[in-house]
This record gives C-alpha cells, structure tokens and sequence, in this order.
C-alpha cells in the first residue's frame, strides 16, 4: 500500500506535516517534482524543522528520495542535510540520477525574465530560484542531470555546449552584463565538487530501480506547491514549472501509475486560502481579518518571506483539485486559526457573466472575473486545541465539524485528518492508511 499527498490549493496547504504524520507507516518518502522553491514545515515537541527540498520523511528517520521529477539546487540539498545533522539527525536522503541540476545562471535567468514581466498583468512572481528556467533547459534539451555531475568529462561537455549558448541569450534578450554564473570553467569546478561530494556519500542512485526493489515497501509520495499551480491543471501562466497533480508522482519517481492509482490519493486542503505570488483568487480578501489571519499563521512565505495573500475557502478549486488528481480523502488543517472570526464563509460556486459555475475556469481572465457566491459558517472559540486534539473528533467544536463536513461531502471524500496547530500533537488523525491500512491488509 502506497499514499500520496497532493496540494490542493496554491501551496503551503500543510503537506510537510500531513507528509510527517502518514510518514509514520512509510518506509520510503519521495518528493516527485519541484525544487527549492518549496519549504515544507513540519514541527515536532517545539522543533520546527523547515525543509525545501529533503523529504519531509527524513524527520521521522525514513529513506527520502529526490525524484526524477525534481530540480535539484544543490547548495540547498547539502545545506539542509548539514543543518539536519547538526540537530542530531542521521538524514537519509538518496537523489535520482535522473533529476535535474539548477544552475547558478538559472537564478540569473529567473530575475531577468520576471524582471522584463509587467508588474500588473504578466508578473508572476516566482521564488527567484531558477525553478522555470530549469525546467526549460529540461523540456529544451539544454538540461544537466544529477547523475552527470559523476562523470567530469559529461560534465564539462554538457557545460560547454550549453553555456555560451545562455550567456548569449541572456545578452542579447535582456541586455544584462553577465559574470560567474556563465563562466563554464567556475561553474565546472564547483559542480564537480557536488558530483564528488553525492559520490563520496553514495547520494545518487537510478531512483525508478531502487523504488522497484524495494516492492514491499510503503511508499509515501510528497508533492510540492499545489494543484492550482500545476503547469498542466493549475491557472496557467501563473504557476510553477512542474506537475504537482497526482501523475506528477508517477511520472515524476519512475514508478508504474498502479504504484500510485492503487493507493491513496490524500489532498491536503487548508480551511482558508493563501497564495504567494501573483495571479486570479476570486475569494481574496484584504484588511483586519485578512491580516488576523495572517498573524496567526505566521502566513509569510517560508522560502521568500513575502506575506501570503488571504482568501476564503473555495470550492470551485477544490472540487477542480478533487477531479485532477482523484482524491480518495483529503486533510484539512489550520481550522484554529479561523476560531474567534466574526465572519466565516466559504465560496460553493462562482457566478460568471450571469451563470453559475461549479469549477475553475481555464482562462485566467475569466477567473478573475468570477463573483465568488458565499455561503455562511457559525464560527467557533479559541482554545486549548492540543487538549482537543487529544480528545479526538468529537472534541472538536461542533461549528469546526460541521465546516469540516460539509467540505467534505461536497467533494465526497472522507477527511483523514485534522489540523488544529502546527505541530505533531495538534493533529486530529482519524484513518492513517499506511499504519492502519496496513494493518488490516496484513490481517485479511
Ligand atoms: P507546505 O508547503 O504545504 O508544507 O506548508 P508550509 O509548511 O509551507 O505552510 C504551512 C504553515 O502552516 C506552516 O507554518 C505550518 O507549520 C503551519 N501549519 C500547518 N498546519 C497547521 C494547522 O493546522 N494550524 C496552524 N495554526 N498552523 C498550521
Ligand atoms: P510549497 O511546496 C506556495 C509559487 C510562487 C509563484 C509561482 C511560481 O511550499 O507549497 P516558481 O519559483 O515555482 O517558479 O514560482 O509558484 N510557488 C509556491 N507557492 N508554496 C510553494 O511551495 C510554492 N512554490 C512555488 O510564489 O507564484
Ligand atoms: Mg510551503
């Protein structure tokens, strides 16, 4: 038995701490897409572990693999796995040979072309780490994989065709003076110094052959970002440059779509909306309870620090989310920060040019001209929520409940668990497949 987790909004939906919590039955956790752009926040005992590319796995002492699927910022990789040490933890993290290598003139890239985008109507937003170009240069051809970084003499071959290549164009197009990060001896050095470092630690491996040997294993598969900002199925153009959906995982690990279609397919939802970077979000709100909310989650980007927007919670998008990827159950975190709101709502339909619509639209235009119809929710009181957590279900207030429940009847899917705080033990966890499930597969 295998799961997935998929965000199912715009990102920072809680996945790194749904990935810890259904990574306790997993032998192996793989992210399948992304980079450093994501920052997975999973909080232990008052230990807040903030992860962008390692696996959230590893915090439980599980194998974490970097998938195929992925691009891989190597500073960051190595930066994490030190700064794991230092805190006492063995990570284990094995890299695919096959995922790529972001490159320093990726990032240079990344600010040149958002630069040259308009601030109101083409920006997107991005992280500034290199992700799109680096995606590009993959689907382009130009792209430079992890597994070459073993071999100096791939290595420097791939760096020479390429890199004049980049330099020339970031010229010509943008009109930028160039510098290190174009210099193909500098960039060659410090890249074979990686490639010597995954060596030495026996980081790289043929991903797709080990998750294959390994038949017995429960497999946990980590997306990253979320379903609205799918290059595919997200509000293009503006999303990131990967599949985070569910086929994002099969594609993205180099497993069969069995691996991840007989298993779980686990959304994770947020009880609000929030969005970094820019593009439509028809329930957006602004002004003091927007920024309440803000505080209270600490809603500020974990990898730029820019403060996320705010929006009610919506079910077009969910219900869009639910058909993509094929939920088979959802998780719904951050309900104690809506305690104490005068106001709740949620969006059940848009209304666009007079008719009503269900879903999201593919347009981004039409998106942003859709009227989000409300409907109304009791609130419920702050308080204690770890005593509530530990009270299970039924502890919750019964306004909580009932939003929680009519979430998921919309969507027709069961909640698995329950977010009432950031850590481990604010987790109200009803169905955990890969411990339970398990179990009674192993029972029948
Ligand atoms: P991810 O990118 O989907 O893994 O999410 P992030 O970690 O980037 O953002 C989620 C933020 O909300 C983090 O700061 C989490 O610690 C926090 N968080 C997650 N679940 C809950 C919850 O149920 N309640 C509260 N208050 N915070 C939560
Ligand atoms: P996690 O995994 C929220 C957003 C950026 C921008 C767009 C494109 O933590 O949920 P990119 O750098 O990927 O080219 O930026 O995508 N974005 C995220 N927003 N959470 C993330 O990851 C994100 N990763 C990218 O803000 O709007
Ligand atoms: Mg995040």
């Amino acid at each position: 038995m295998n799961a997935t987790v998929i965000g199912s909004q715009f990102g920072d939906e809680g996945k790194g701490r749904m990935t810890d919590i259904f990574g306790e039955g997993a032998d192996v956790v793989v992210r399948f897409q992304g980079g450093n752009n994501a920052g997975h926040t999973i909080t232990v005992g008052g230990e807040e572990y903030a992860l962008r590319l390692v696996p959230s796995g590893v915090v439980r002492g599980k194998t974490g693999v970097v998938g195929n699927g992925c691009v891989v910022g190597l500073d960051t990789l190595f930066t994490e796995i030190d700064a794991l040490r230092e805190r006492g933890l063995d990570p284990d993290v094995l890299v695919s040979d096959r995922a790529h290598v972001v490159l320093p003139y990726h990032r240079v890239l990344d600010d040149v072309e958002e630069a040259a985008r308009d601030e109101e109507t083409t920006a997107v937003g991005t992280t500034g780490n290199g992700i799109g170009p680096a995606y590009a240069d993959k689907a382009g051809r130009h792209g430079i994989r992890v597994g070459e970084l073993l071999d100096a003499e791939a290595l420097r071959t791939r760096l020479e065709h390429v890199v004049s290549r980049k330099r020339a164009y970031v010229e010509a197009a943008y009109d930028v003076e160039t510098g290190d990060e174009f210099d193909v001896e500098g960039l060659f050095e410090e890249f074979r110094a990686y490639g010597r470092r995954l060596d030495r630690e026996g980081l790289v491996v043929d991903a797709s052959s080990f998750l294959a040997e390994r038949e017995d294993a429960a497999v946990l598969f980590e997306g990253a970002q979320g379903t609205h900002l799918d290059r595919d199925h997200g509000g293009y153009p503006f999303v990131t440059s990967s599949n985070p959906t569910a086929g994002g995982a099969v594609v993205g690990s180099g497993v069969p779509p069995q691996a991840v279609a007989d298993g779980e397919i686990i959304g994770v939802v947020k009880a609000y909306l929030s969005r970094v970077g820019a593009g439509p979000m028809p329930t957006e709100f602004e002004g003091e309870v927007a920024a309440e909310i803000r505080e209270r989650a600490g809603e500020f980007g974990t990898v730029t620090g820019r403060p996320r927007r705010i929006g009610w919670l919506d079910l077009p998008m969910l219900r869009h989310a639910a058909r993509v990827n094929g939920f088979t159950a959802i998780t719904l975190s951050h309900l104690d920060v809506l305690a104490g709101l005068d106001e709740l709502v949620v969006c059940d339909a848009y209304e666009l040019d007079g008719e009503r619509v269900e879903t999201v639209p593919s347009s981004p235009d039409e998106w942003t001209r859709c009227e989000p119809r409300f409907e109304r929710f009791e609130t419920w009181d702050d308080r204690d929520w770890i005593a509530v957590a530990e009270g299970g279900y039924g502890a919750l207030p019964e306004n909580a409940r009932a939003y929680a429940e009519y979430v998921a009847d919309e969507l027709d899917v069961p909640i698995y668990a329950l977010g009432v705080g950031p850590g481990r033990e604010a987790t109200i966890v009803r169905e955990n497949p890969l411990v339970q499930g398990r179990e009674r597969e192993l029972e029948a």
